[in-house]
């Protein structure tokens, strides 16, 4: 009998250049830059570029990046009619899910594997992911789809479609830093999901409604929506004393947003969002969510239990306020967390690609053995 490494924990099953977590110390990197940096000097596409081009743009590279992705926003009349015959009340991830893999259906050059296809169908799924994120969440509200404005980066598009008014500055340098710090994360489950499918020579938009399925569960992408809910639920700061002592101690109820397979102190990406979130909270005159999560937080810091276990807040924990803040409600958070994603998800499946090996684990059978035929007539 082998030992089962439950959930793969720990165990390395592929090498890659896209990005370094460092679990103990608390570091993230995407081809050797440090997310510190990325946040404070780049914006998401400058970091998409690095991801699938293994170096950052020049000016003039970055400049064509961004119109490349320019050209491919835009939302065929044949999505649209589609989209107005789902139900409303349909989760919108799930909506996500299907429109990516229909993306795929009018796609000619969908089994073409090669790298300059796979490349242009790279920048088609960064770009339609907001587009399509931003026109379900106005169509589900009986409102028109608004076109993207050209003009502006990815980040300010997402907003303006989504809201139909244009973002502040401070709003759209906010969604630029939470698009960068989930562009890419190693191989957490949706990565390797898209690295499995990829793995089979299956084509990249099967590949990417695989990861979109894996992102769903609220342990993974659905874990920012649960903790708004979470923090929607407890309602306001005075509450969260009793919602600890008698939600997380009493009933043993896990703090959405809280924990993580990798790390072992605190995600580096809440260090960087939850300032964000509080700059966000400040400038609104409401600070109610940010002093909810803060509040809880303060308190499992303090508590034995998340200490000895060492879990800390996630990338999840002030992502969801962040993102409150900027007008998204919670069921479309996740997704949110796939337009930011896309960008490494796509760069694991061309890395993928590029020294593939079939990835095919082994099961440890402990079932029964030996068993002797019965006739249907004598069962
Ligand atoms: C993401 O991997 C990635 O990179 C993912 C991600 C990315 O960028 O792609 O970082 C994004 O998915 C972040 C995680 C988002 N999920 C959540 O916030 C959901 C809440 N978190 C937990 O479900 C949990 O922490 C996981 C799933 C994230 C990690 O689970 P593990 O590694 O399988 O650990 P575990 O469930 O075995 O927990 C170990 C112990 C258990 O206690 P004991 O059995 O020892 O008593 O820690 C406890 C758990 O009960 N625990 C928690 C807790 N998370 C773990 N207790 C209270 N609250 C929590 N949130």
């Amino acid at each position: 009998m082998h030992e089962v490494a439950k959930g793969l924990a720990g165990i390395i099953v592929t090498e890659t250049t896209a990005s370094m977590v460092d679990g103990s110390a608390g570091h993230l990197t995407y081809r050797g830059y440090a997310i510190e940096d990325l946040t404070t000097y780049a914006n998401y596409e400058e970091t998409a570029y690095l991801l699938l081009h293994q170096r950052l743009p020049n000016l003039h590279e970055l400049t064509d990046f961004q119109q490349s992705l320019g050209t491919q926003m835009a939302l065929e009349p044949h999505f649209v009619e589609v989209m107005q015959r789902f139900p409303k009340n349909c989760h919108p991830l799930t909506i996500l899910r299907t429109l990516i893999s229909m993306l795929g259906v009018y796609d000619p050059t969908a089994d073409d594997n090669s790298l300059e296809t796979e490349l242009h169908k790279a920048y088609r799924l960064i770009a339609y992911t907001p587009i399509f994120t931003a026109a379900w969440s106005r169509l589900r509200r009986g409102l028109t789809p608004i076109p993207p404005d050209k003009n502006v980066g990815l980040a300010a598009n997402l907003l303006y479609m989504h809201t139909g008014l244009i973002p502040t500055p401070a709003e759209v340098a906010a969604l630029n830093v939470y698009l960068i710090l989930m562009a890419d994360h190693s191989l957490n489950p949706s990565t390797f999901t898209s690295r499995v499918v990829a793995s089979t020579d299956s084509d990249i938009y099967s590949a990417i409604t695989a990861a979109l399925g894996a992102l769903k569960g609220p342990k993974h992408g659905g874990a920012n929506e649960a903790t708004m809910e979470m923090f929607m639920e407890i309602g306001n700061p005075e509450n969260v004393p009793s919602f600890f002592t008698e939600q997380v101690k009493g009933k043993g109820r896990k703090i959405m947003g809280f924990g993580h397979r990798v790390y072992r102190t605190t995600d580096p990406r809440s260090v960087i969002l939850r300032t964000h979130a509080e700059t966000l909270a400040k400038n609104s005159d409401n600070t109610r969510w940010f002093d909810i999560a803060a509040g809880l937080e303060n308190l499992a810091l303090a508590d034995p239990y998340f200490m000895e276990r060492r879990i800390y807040a996630n990338v999840d924990y002030y992502s969801s306020v962040l993102l409150y803040m900027l007008g998204i409600e919670p069921d479309l958070m996740p997704l949110v967390f796939a337009i930011g994603r896309m960008a490494g998800w796509v760069t694991h499946i061309l890395e993928q690609r590029l020294e593939n090996r079939l990835i095919h684990p082994e099961a440890q059978y402990i079932g029964e053995n030996d068993r002797v035929w019965v006739k249907l007539e004598d069962r």
